[in-house]
């Protein structure tokens, strides 16, 4: 399975390798949200145990078995349930018209993955359901503040637009912004935001 066992090495320590507090990105927008949310590489589970703390419903998908029971644990001492899976998303084939939301928070995959998941995703919203993601855009290629190394990997707007064809933005930019989360993500990062909308 893709990068599986590179994960599960990351996410061996005790430690929350991203931290146990949510995505600002994700935090500043829950209100747009609506459920069962579907969370693409979920990883130790701090954006799930935040979603699911705001009363929404959450499947956190992700290769890493180690990353999952660390997020399930970060769940019970929170006190909400989140459902996990453990599966590569190079061939994940989430139900049709299931979920209110996506999310997709540093979930970074290269082109050929990306090429199959995304229509399947488009798919798996509701009408009226909105997608949020976040991820390092290609100006982050230079710096040293986190991400994959691998430009095919990395975001901009327009693949975005490209990607996601039947989804309506509302939100699309391009920006520069601190981020700090846990030791993995730490200083100014280039990232692509961008909200959208499955029209009903
Ligand atoms: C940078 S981490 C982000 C984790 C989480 N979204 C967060 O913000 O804390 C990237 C995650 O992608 C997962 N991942 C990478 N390739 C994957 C694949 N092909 N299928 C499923 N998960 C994958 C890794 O296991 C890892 O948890």
């Amino acid at each position: 399975m893709y990068d599986q066992k590179f994960w599960n090495e990351r996410y061996s320590a005790n430690e929350y390798l991203y931290g146990i507090t949510p995505n600002t990105f994700l935090s500043d927008n829950i209100g747009l949200l609506s459920g069962p949310v579907l969370s693409l590489s979920e990883g130790e589970g701090r954006n799930a145990v935040f979603i699911a703390s705001h009363g929404l419903s959450v499947l956190g998908v992700d290769c890493s078995e180690v990353g999952l029971e660390k997020a399930k644990s970060l769940a019970e001492s929170a006190g909400v349930v989140i459902e996990t899976e453990v599966a590569d998303l190079a061939d994940f084939h989430p139900e049709e018209n299931k979920y209110g939301s996506v999310v997709s928070i540093s979930a970074h995959l290269p082109s050929a993955i990306r090429r199959k998941l995304y229509p399947l995703v488009e798919k798996s919203l509701k009408q009226g359901g909105t997608l949020l993601l976040e991820a390092y855009s290609e100006n982050q290629l230079s710096k040293d503040t986190g991400g994959p190394k691998d430009v095919d990997m990395l975001m901009t707007v327009s693949k975005l637009h490209q990607e996601f064809p039947n989804l309506k933005p509302i939100l699309a930019r391009e920006i520069e912004r601190e981020v700090s989360e846990g030791e993995g993500h730490t200083g100014m990062a280039a990232v692509v935001q961008y909200i959208a909308r499955k029209e009903a």
